[in-house]
């Protein structure tokens, strides 16, 4: 059967692609953001993993206003890189695992949770940046990928805890999925992250700190986190952190830290990241 070995948690600020597509990693600005992720690079190819759930949000790139699915499911044979209004981004087009993602909707549709079954769409930032975070530059990607977007830029986007269930759910549907196949489940967007009005830029390091100390040890806690927290504490954005819990319902309830990291500033907001392992 497949299994979950690992989930990645990453921040998916879209200047983080256009620093790299545009050579200037190594500038006094983001060379610490990249240095972070140094560890990551060589751990995943270490992990080798067959396939990423990748938890992300759309940013209206594939959908508009005239639809927005609360949580869609990728079932296409391949994902392009969306253009977000410079054109796409010069990064491998994402080839996707239509029959494992039909499986996922099928389990986890009958476990009670409406996924909406995309079968086109391109794809932003939200997923192309963790991609390169987590792999530099290849001329394809190493790892098939099953997108799972959810909506945090509508009001009203899921409660925590929908969503650490959620992860619960894709982690019974990988488990029933007859190939021995390694699957991480990946967690982006986040964290202090507030991009428009009077409080533009706003960051709290010491409550995203404090958050992750719960995501790792506590997550039952911070799943009954509401909505209104994270706007207060962290900025209107900061609620693309419930995808997080996604990646953490898919995992043990205890799991082994494997990296962590935290940097100010990315753009205007904070970068948070981190790699659990699960132990059993
Ligand atoms: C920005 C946009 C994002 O979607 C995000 O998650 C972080 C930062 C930005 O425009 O800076
Ligand atoms: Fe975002």
């Amino acid at each position: 059967m497949a299994r979950v070995t690992a989930g990645v948690a990453t921040s998916h600020v879209p200047a983080i692609g256009a620093a790299l597509d545009n050579g200037r990693a190594t500038e006094p600005y983001w060379k610490p953001l990249f240095a972070g992720y140094e560890f990551s690079k060589q751990w995943i190819a270490r992990q080798k993993p067959d396939l990423v759930v990748l938890i992300y949000n759309d940013h209206a790139s594939a959908f508009s206003l005239d639809i927005v699915p609360t949580f869609a499911i990728g079932c296409a044979d391949s994902f392009q890189p969306a253009d977000e209004g410079w054109g796409p981004r010069p990064v491998p087009v994402v080839q996707g695992y239509p029959e494992f993602a039909a499986h996922i909707a099928q389990s986890v549709i009958q476990q009670d949770f409406d996924l909406t079954i995309i079968n086109r769409m391109d794809v932003d930032h939200g997923l192309t940046v963790p991609m390169s975070l987590m792999f530099g530059q290849p001329d394809r990607w190493p790892v098939r990928v099953i997108p799972l977007a959810v909506n945090v830029v509508l009001f009203p986007p899921p409660s925590g805890r929908r969503c650490f269930e959620l992860g619960k759910a894709i982690r019974r549907a990988v488990g029933t999925f007859d190939a021995d196949l390694n699957v991480q489940v990946w967690g982006t967007g986040g964290m202090s992250h507030q991009l428009h009005g009077p409080r533009a830029g706003f960051i709290n390091k010491e409550w995203d700190n404090r958050w992750l100390d719960r995501l790792i040890e506590d997550p039952e806690e911070i799943a009954r986190i509401p909505h209104i927290e994270y706007l207060r504490e962290a900025g209107s954005e900061a609620v693309e952190l419930v995808m997080w819990l996604i990646m953490r319902g898919a995992l043990d309830a205890r799991v082994r830290t494997a990296h962590r990291f935290y940097h100010v500033p990315a753009s205007n907001t904070a970068l948070g990241h981190v790699i659990l392992e699960n132990t059993t």
